[in-house]
């Protein structure tokens, strides 16, 4: 059509996209043009602002490379991964679950170890901790078999991705649930992080005075055919930045509870709960490790 007016664009576009032949494309793109045009409306987006948007997008690519995911560190910093993850786990948003973010720095090929094995590939500072896991089904019953990657930072803040100091793959491994259902490694205890704010996250996060730490976590991903795979973070009670989180990740269902020991060392247990369903793991955000 010939568009008379500002009136008429949206319309314009949502008939040229009738022809789409895929209905589930057809029904996000129409819902996104129609949500994006009302939103430059809402908010009378002028021409620099346009070109400050663009930007930033064309921005987010850019600073994407192997061993770094803006995208993905930007969904986070806006509520949208945690959003997607509660709309689709939990009996579809409406029971607790442990699923959570997958998180930028989910590397996949990490190595497989024995229960109770060390993720420790490289000197790392911290105090130690004992994890056991347990993978049951809805009905608790154990889920034996199933992978369990699970990785974290180093105490100084950094993944081994981001850190030409750590060994390749350091604090990741591979897990298999043993017939109890559970897995056990042991590392140090982690401590919250600095998410990175040289690209277009760190711009948003000082444009809102907003912090761009993350509490302390361990990530989890739990994978066996016949249900739904889940990334999971389990979160230290007693980090100063719980509330605050500047992924959104923290939900109540996944606050962990560390004891302490005599000797300085901590244990942590806890139980993630799988639902029936497709077992998918995810692509991984990304694919290899800073160069020195
Ligand atoms: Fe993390």
């Amino acid at each position: 059509m010939i568009i008379e007016s500002k009136d008429d664009v949206t319309r314009a576009v949502l008939e040229e996209m009738q022809r789409t032949p895929d209905a589930r494309i057809k029904e996000i793109l129409a819902a996104l043009v129609t949500h994006l045009h009302a939103f430059v409306r809402d908010v009378g987006l002028t021409e620099s602002e346009f070109q400050a948007a663009i930007g930033i997008i064309n921005a987010i690519g850019q600073k994407t490379t192997p061993s770094h995911n803006e995208a993905m560190l930007l969904s986070g910093a806006l509520g949208v991964s945690n959003l997607v993850c509660l709309l689709n786990n939990g009996a579809m948003g409406t029971r607790p679950t442990q699923a959570n973010n997958l998180g930028p720095f989910f590397r996949a090929g990490a190595p497989r170890c024995e229960n109770g094995a060390s993720l420790l590939r490289s000197p790392t500072p911290g105090q130690a901790l004992f994890f056991k896991g347990f993978v049951l089904d809805e009905e608790k019953n154990p889920v034996a078999g199933a992978d369990v990657d699970v990785w974290h930072s180093s105490t100084v803040g950094l993944y081994e991705n981001q850190d030409p100091a750590q060994a390749d793959m350091n604090l990741r491994g591979r897990f298999r649930t043993d017939a109890a259902g559970s897995f056990a490694f042991r590392s140090v205890k982690p401590a919250g992080y600095p998410v990175p704010t040289d690209g277009p996250t760190g711009a948003l996060l000082r444009a809102q005075q907003r912090h761009n730490m993350r509490p302390a976590h361990l990530h989890f991903l739990i994978y066996k055919p016949g249900f739904k795979t889940i990334a999971s973070q389990v979160y230290d009670p007693e980090d100063p930045h719980l509330e605050t989180d500047s992924q959104f990740g923290v939900t109540r269902a996944l606050i962990g509870r560390y004891v302490k020991r005599s000797d300085g060392s901590y244990t942590l247990e806890f139980n993630f709960v799988l639902e029936a369903g497709e077992a998918r793991l995810p692509q991984a955000p990304i694919t290899g490790k800073a160069a020195a």
